[in-house]
């Protein structure tokens, strides 16, 4: 159930964004300035759509992709479908061909099992990058979620190379107790 005394919950009911997850993006962008105007941004794993209206925010262009539908926003082109398909790559490209900046929030259905849920989370991380590598402008950046587990390194050494700067960062508005933790890319470079 949702933490109804949730500061983050809250705070975004009154400033009109659809999920506490953008305060995650806001912190992330100003301490590691991801996105800035006139970026097109693809936004994997999008709805309800509050990474989607942070990215419009700063002044970018976006396209977002999630298995489930999103309600319209301006400057966003929605594609409805899962970021694991092939055909959904080819659906992003139709709308760009290359994209300043992926940004990848997509979560599995929680089953509360720890290392299923951490392994399904990588799995959504990997189909991430697989896109990333596809369509980032080199010198681009990259965000991706992830839940804490052990192929988490294995990760890290699969994904470190493509980018001159790399960590993992936990934002503020992380819940404490929650597994998540982000993955930042930037300076993309094709090996
Ligand atoms: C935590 S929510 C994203 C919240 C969003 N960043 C926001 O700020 O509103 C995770 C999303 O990942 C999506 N998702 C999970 N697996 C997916 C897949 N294989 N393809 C596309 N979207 C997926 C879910 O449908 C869900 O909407």
């Amino acid at each position: 159930m949702r933490d109804k005394q949730d500061y983050y919950y809250w705070k975004a009911k009154k400033e009109g964004y659809r999920s506490r997850a953008a305060y995650k993006l806001l912190q992330m962008n100003r301490t590691f300035k991801l996105i800035k105007e006139g970026d097109i941004v693809l936004d994997l794993g999008a709805t309800p759509g509050g990474w989607s209206q942070v990215a419009v925010e700063l002044g970018a262009e976006v396209v977002a992709v999630d298995l489930n539908p999103m309600p319209p926003l301006e400057h966003v082109v929605f594609i409805k479908g899962d970021i694991t398909s092939q055909q959904t790559l080819q659906k992003i490209r139709e709308v760009s061909e290359t994209y300043d900046v992926v940004i990848s929030d997509a979560s599995p259905k929680i089953t509360g099992k720890w290392t299923l849920d951490h392994l399904r989370s990588v799995d959504l991380a990997r189909a991430s990058f697989r896109i990333a590598r596809e369509v980032l402008k080199s010198g681009g950046n990259f965000v991706v979620k992830i839940f804490q587990g052990e192929e988490i390194q294995g990760y890290f050494n699969e994904v470190k190379p493509y980018f001159r700067f790399k960590k993992f960062h936990s934002p503020k508005a992380s819940r404490k107790r929650s597994a998540e933790i982000y993955f930042i890319g930037k300076r993309f470079r094709r090996v």
